[in-house]
């Protein structure tokens, strides 16, 4: 079976969130079970990555969009270095960038991009059993391919579509339809929701089933989906939720060469702890305290405008009986008041930015992770937090919910049940006790690395998905 993952991001390739490490990890899972051949398919960038490895051209053509024609440059990586075989989409002027987003002509963009595809797919006559599309960038595939006369050789092929963000749905303006392939008329309907073009109601609408990456989620968003809730309910029926896996070579503490200390579960204690000295003396904090950290993106969603206030609380009502590190970018606002803040407490460290080694080495020397989310489609950070032996406190929702039990039931973490900076500096407080039972804390630390998250599970999940 010849499965093609159609995404904007690609982990190593090209990495903002969790949808990078999803895609970079699921097909290299599904390829090891037999008769699987699962490959992606991305936006060419100007990555480290794409320089560093070697490509051969595999299709070059044109593609036209509204007043305007396209070269498509389709490039195969040559080694398989990723565990699965790894297309870039070049389309000079449009898809050469540097990053995945923060373009005025994004839209124009992603349409190219699965314009692209379509087109490559259909003139080498390569038809896949199933195309998997990652969220509303590539939520107009399964219109197109039924649709458009252009891409008849593909019509029937079955398309699947991921939702990894609902709060995302790529609404466009009607004047964008001049920049879609040619397609019938009369199917105009199947692009509207409530009076706009909302690429991920057409992914929902066309695709032969979608998935949420969380049955919690999925769940959520019968009740709340920006809108979608009706179209979800009318579609039920071709809806499922999966959880995510994650990537057990990449995110391991005995090999991660990001870390200072290389540890596994006999000697995790120790590890750990010689992790944190490495951090704690890097960032000028007092290793004998208890280290709480968070690592995401400064956006609502996350309940990153809650830091402030759960930074200065926490430190203040323990009285500076613990750390914090914050490794993050996003809203201006909230990165200026963590920076105040920084200056004020010596022991709160914050670094602003992206930076994939550094994330390793939080999960490794934190004590506790925490994730004030107001939204969760999955979350990765809990589970790869875990794998670290590290206790996550998380907002009981979405994903979270389904990955992290309470300590209070035999679980894993802390829940708390509103996204508020009160309710988790509770939590942290909760957290405070466990920390200073050793006994306890070092058991927790040694059973959440016992947890499997792996792929395997999941892929298998995808695989019934795709049988069906
Ligand atoms: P989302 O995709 O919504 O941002 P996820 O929990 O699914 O959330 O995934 C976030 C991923 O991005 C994780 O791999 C996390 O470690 C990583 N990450 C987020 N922010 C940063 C950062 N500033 N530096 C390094 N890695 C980060
Ligand atoms: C999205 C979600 C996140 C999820 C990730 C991967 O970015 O916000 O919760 O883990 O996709 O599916």
């Amino acid at each position: 079976m010849k499965i093609f993952n159609l995404s904007i991001e690609c982990y190593p390739v090209a990495k903002v969130g969790g949808l990078a490490d999803v895609v970079g990890a699921l097909p290299k899972y599904l390829n090891k079970i037999d008769g699987i051949e699962a490959s992606v398919v991305m936006p060419w960038y100007n990555k480290p990555f794409v320089q560093e490895h070697s490509f051969e051209i595999v299709f070059d053509g044109w593609i036209h969009q509204h007043n305007d024609s396209f070269q498509v440059i389709v490039m195969k990586e040559r080694s398989n270095v990723l565990g699965f075989d790894l297309y870039l989409v070049k389309i000079p002027g449009l898809l050469d960038r540097d990053n995945p987003y923060g373009y005025w002509d994004e839209s124009q963009q992603f349409l190219a991009f699965q314009h692209g595809v379509l087109h490559w797919l259909t003139a080498m006559k390569i038809r896949p059993d199933v195309l998997h599309c990652h969220d509303y960038h590539t939520g107009l595939v399964p219109f197109m391919v039924e649709n458009c006369p252009e891409f008849n050789f593909l019509k029937g092929v079955k398309t699947i579509g991921t939702i990894h963000n609902g709060e995302y749905q790529g609404i466009m303006k009607w004047e964008m339809l001049d920049y879609f392939p040619w397609f019938d008329g009369s199917k105009v309907g199947l692009l509207d929701w409530n009076g706009f073009l909302n690429p991920l109601a057409t992914m929902i609408k066309c695709c032969h089933a979608f998935n949420a990456v969380s049955g919690g989620y999925m769940d959520e968003l019968f009740e709340n989906f920006r809108g979608l809730e009706s179209l979800l309910r009318n579609e039920h029926s071709k809806a499922y939720g999966i959880i995510n896996g994650i990537d057990t070579d990449v995110w391991n503490p005995k090999t991660d060469s990001f870390l200072d200390y290389n540890y596994d579960k006999k000697d995790a204690i120790p590890g750990k702890q010689k992790n944190k000295n490495a951090l704690c003396k890097e960032y000028e904090l007092n290793p004998d305290l208890p280290l709480f950290s968070f690592i995401g993106r400064f956006a609502g969603e996350k309940g990153a405008d809650f830091l402030p206030a759960i930074v200065q609380k926490a430190i203040q009502e323990t009285e500076g009986l613990l750390n914090f590190v914050v490794l993050g970018s996003g809203d201006k606002n909230i990165e200026n008041q963590l920076l105040d803040l920084s200056k004020t407490f010596s022991n709160f460290a914050l670094d602003l930015g992206y930076k994939e080694y550094l994330s390793h080495k939080i999960y490794a020397s934190s004590d506790f992770l925490i994730m004030p989310s107001r939204v969760e489609p999955c979350g990765l950070n809990q589970m790869y937090a875990m794998r670290y032996g590290t206790i996550p406190i998380v907002h009981y929702i979405g994903g979270l919910r389904d990955t992290v039990e309470d300590l209070s039931t035999g679980g894993s973490g802390i829940n708390f049940s509103e996204a508020s900076a009160e309710e988790t500096v509770h939590a942290i407080h909760r957290a405070m006790i466990i920390y200073n039972n050793k006994e306890l804390m070092n058991d927790l630390v040694n059973s959440n690395m016992n947890y499997d998250f792996s792929w395997e599970h999941s892929a298998q999940r995808y695989l019934e998905l795709y049988r069906k």
